[in-house]
């Protein structure tokens, strides 16, 4: 019996979770290269960091990074559902990071593992979705807490919460939002919810998406990457917006446009990617279309109101991996996904390791920018810098052999000025 610190499936999946740890590093040049800097520079040398992030390949491979960089690190799982056990097993085994995530377990188990990394005394927490930073606040105000010099956020939601934190002058400590870089969600929300959420719902139903109508709740930076790649694959893609100007949005980048609604009365899938609570309720549960396919991408499992299904099944029962099947107590049958929980990370890997090589990059950099300034931040939520966003987006580009121009003293100056005109 191993006396390793940290709470995996099995230890005996390390080998395997190591292999798929080396795939993903081959899509990840620019961690890789933050790496090869950090083993030099050491700036997170003897920095203890408890991260709740999302255990997959690309996250082993930031917190080989981050421990390259010379943190003593923990990491806890960011949702029940989302962990890759192989993983979990080779940070343990292989990375000695004691991790505690199992894919599946239950709440009291969630939270038992995030309190498990707070106790470690971190002075730098790495969240994404806030669910450690806030139980950081509610339940250990003083011990804890008083030890954390800064933070990071990996995700949307988590920025919403920690800006409410921030409103209420609750917040206690400096958090970078990683969401708002450039190099983040333009590419890991849009990119990589697009396609990984896509290749859940095929993974898990194996249903030809072309010609169905698919609804996407939510055209925000997720909501337009999984629009796009479902009319890529030849779906009838309908959009449901709260927002006029993402609405507009939707209408002149081709989809229609309906309240939910109407919506549901015709969707085969709805999709869900808001960020929002119950976006499909009881009055829409009353008209889903008879065989609909229900999924959420967003951070929670409560933009779809399950127990109203629930409330109104006869029977409910497991029909494949990640797809559960409700019949109604008018005859009709829905199914819901991976729990309602980030289809895309429950039901298939998370996002491609190439987009998460920004996100990530973003992360780790986004740490030792935060660490070293930490004394004149105060305690609110920070965008990175613009030249640090910029930086990586340039070497993700030499990365993948493109090259572009620069800008000649000439235009420098030219668009720094105000007195040329017609
Ligand atoms: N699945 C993943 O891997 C993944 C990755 C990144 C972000 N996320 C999560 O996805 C969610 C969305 O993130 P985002 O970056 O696209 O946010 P965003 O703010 O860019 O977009 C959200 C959109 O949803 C719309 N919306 C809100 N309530 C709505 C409602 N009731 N009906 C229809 N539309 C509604 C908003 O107007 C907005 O346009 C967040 O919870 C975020 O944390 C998930």
């Amino acid at each position: 019996m191993s006396t390793l610190p940290g709470d995996v499936k099995d230890r005996g999946l390390a080998d395997r979770g190591k292999q798929r740890i080396e795939w993903a590093a081959k899509e990840m040049p620019v961690l890789r290269l933050i790496r090869e800097q950090f083993i030099r520079t050491q700036p997170l040398k003897g920095i203890k960091i408890a991260a709740c992030l999302h255990v997959t390949t690309e996250t082993a491979n930031l917190a080989i990074t981050l421990k390259a960089g010379g943190t003593d690190m923990v990491l806890c799982a960011s949702n029940p559902l989302s962990t890759q056990d192989d993983v979990a097993a080779s940070l343990n085994v292989h990375e000695g990071i004691p991790t505690y995530a199992i894919k599946g377990e239950d709440e009291e188990t969630y939270y038992r593992h995030i309190n498990t990394v707070i106790k470690h005394g971190p002075q730098i927490t790495m969240d994404d979705g806030c669910d450690l930073v806030s139980t950081l606040h509610k339940e250990y105000p003083d011990e804890y807490l008083a030890r954390v010099i800064c933070g990071t956020e990996e995700t949307t939601t988590g920025v919403i919460r920690l800006r409410s934190m921030e409103r209420e002058h609750a917040l206690r400590f400096p958090v970078l939002a990683v969401n708002e870089s450039d190099t983040k969600h333009l590419f890991d929300n849009r990119y990589g919810t697009g396609q990984s959420t896509i290749d859940a719902i095929i993974r898990s139903t194996n249903i030809l998406l072309a010609g169905k109508n698919l609804v996407v709740a939510g055209y925000g930076w997720c909501g337009k990457g999984v629009a796009s790649r479902a009319k890529g694959l030849g779906a009838n893609v309908i959009v449901t917006e709260v927002n006029p100007v993402r609405a507009i949005e939707a209408v002149m980048d081709g989809f229609r446009v309906m309240p939910m609604v109407k919506a549901v009365q015709i969707g085969d899938f709805i999709i869900t990617v808001t960020g929002d609570l119950n976006v499909i309720n009881e009055e829409h549960i009353a008209h889903l279309k008879n065989g609909a396919i229900l999924a959420n991408s967003g951070h929670f499992n409560d933009e779809i109101n399950i127990p109203a299904i629930a409330d109104i099944s006869t029977s409910r029962r497991i029909v494949r991996d990640f797809v559960e099947e409700f019949v109604l107590n008018d005859g009709r049958t829905v199914y819901l996904l991976a729990d309602g929980r980030l289809v895309n990370l429950s039901a298939a890997e998370g996002h491609p390791a190439s987009v998460m090589d920004m996100s990530f990059a973003n992360q780790a950099l986004g740490a030792e920018y935060m660490l070293k300034h930490a004394k004149t931040l105060e305690p609110q939520v920070y965008t990175i810098p613009h030249d640090i966003d910029q930086e990586i987006a340039r070497l993700k580009l030499i990365s993948m052999g493109i090259e572009i121009d620069s800008l000649t003293p000439e235009q420098e100056k030219y668009l720094a000025s105000w007195e040329s005109g017609t």
